[in-house]
């Protein structure tokens, strides 16, 4: 028999036609004309590799470490809310396809299984991530996350800012009229451990329910340091002028993101902002990035701008929708596989030590 799905695209075709039409507008959506959404894909298809031929490729190296802790190769899950939407198991199918298949998992504030139950289901490093809602949540969820011994916190700097959820929603939700399944709620805001009053049902556990109290500042950075001992890593940064406030203010990494185009039209594909990045950075934090990675040259070419490693959002959810836990195995393994390929093709034996060089390319 014929094997289908073979690669992400074929992955996302595949879920397209299992998911209902407005759970996959919601999750596929980009913001206004969805260009920043194409252009996040569509941009690395306008780099062009340079190989090395003749060079001994019998030993490749795909494992390294990311802030610390061992990976198989140099990809994350990017932290993102209600994987549930397809898959009954949500986060815990995917966290244990993390554990089998070696990668770091990101957790959202906005899963659908509690900070606890998602720690307690493995012991493969998981990074939590929080948006600021009002400094109590934020001192909250912090604390919760250290406790259950997550590694890492993420900081996510371009989602919501105050009034702007309930303004005007992404164009396919409101032509859907989208309403998030019961099975989506923040289940991280409700009940005693969250010490909020709120209940199942209540607005404000929903997605996008309820919106930071107030703007975050750079100044606040110092605050959230001071809240934990944990790594801190800045997620949704997109220029030179924001990775070095963020070195300024002690962060441990930074997460190159247009949020998956989810937050504003026409931002700069991720890619494109990498290499100000990396220079403005220049080796005093670490750098990943996210946003259309859909293939393992996807993966190199970032490597070669500088990242140190790489997170993926849309494709697990539509491992998830296809196979559920497997599904996301499959996911990972299409695109190590594809990687080392393109490693071997290029004569590239170690993913800490590719340059910028295998590039061409003419964006700025
Ligand atoms: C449905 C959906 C929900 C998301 N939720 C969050 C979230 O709660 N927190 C966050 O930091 N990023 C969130 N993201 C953004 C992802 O972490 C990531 O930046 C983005 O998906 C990367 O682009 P890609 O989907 O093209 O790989 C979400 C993305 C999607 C598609």
């Amino acid at each position: 028999m014929e094997r289908y799905p073979i690669n992400l695209n074929e992955y996302a075709e595949l879920a397209k036609k299992i998911l209902p039409h407005n759970i996959w507008d919601y999750i596929e959506a980009g913001r206004g004309d969805e260009i920043s959404l194409n252009r996040n894909t569509q941009i690395y298809n306008e780099v062009f590799l340079r190989p090395n031929k003749m060079t001994d490729i019998s030993n490749i190296k795909m494992s390294t470490t990311i802030l610390g802790d061992k990976t198989s190769f140099p990809l994350m899950i990017a932290p993102a809310g209600g994987h549930t939407f397809c898959d009954d198991d949500g986060e815990l199918s995917t966290i244990r396809a993390a554990k089998k298949e070696n990668i770091i998992a990101g957790v959202g504030t906005n899963s659908s299984y509690t900070i606890e139950d998602i720690a307690n289901e493995t012991d493969t490093p998981l990074w939590f991530q929080i948006y600021h809602l009002t400094k109590e949540i934020d001192e909250m969820l912090v604390k919760r996350a250290e406790k259950s011994g997550y590694k890492v916190i993420v900081l996510t700097v371009d989602g919501p800012v105050p009034g702007m959820d309930h303004l005007r929603p992404k164009e396919r939700d409101i032509r859907n009229a989208f309403v998030n399944p019961p099975n989506t709620e923040r289940v991280n805001l409700i009940g005693e451990i969250a010490g909020l009053g709120y209940k199942h049902g209540d607005t404000q556990v929903q997605l996008g329910g309820l919106n930071p109290d107030d703007q975050l500042l750079w100044e606040d950075i110092n605050w959230f340091k001071s809240l934990t001992d944990l790594p801190i890593v800045i997620k949704g940064l997109l220029s030179a002028h924001d990775a070095k406030k963020a070195v300024q203010y002690g962060a441990d990494g930074i997460v190159v993101s247009n949020h998956g185009a989810r937050g504003v039209d026409t931002l700069m594909p991720s890619l494109q902002s990498l290499p100000e990045v990396v220079k403005a950075v220049d080796g005093k934090c670490e750098v990943y990035l996210d946003g259309g990675i859909r293939r393992g040259t996807d993966i190199l070419k970032a490597l070669a701008f500088g990242a140190k490693a790489v997170m993926i959002g849309r494709p697990f959810y539509w491992g998830l929708a296809v196979g559920g836990e497997n599904g996301v195995r499959d996911v990972i393994q299409i695109l190590k596989e594809e990687l080392e390929v393109a490693m071997k093709y290029c004569g590239i034996t170690d993913v800490e030590n590719i340059n910028p060089d295998l590039l061409s390319y003419n964006f700025s």
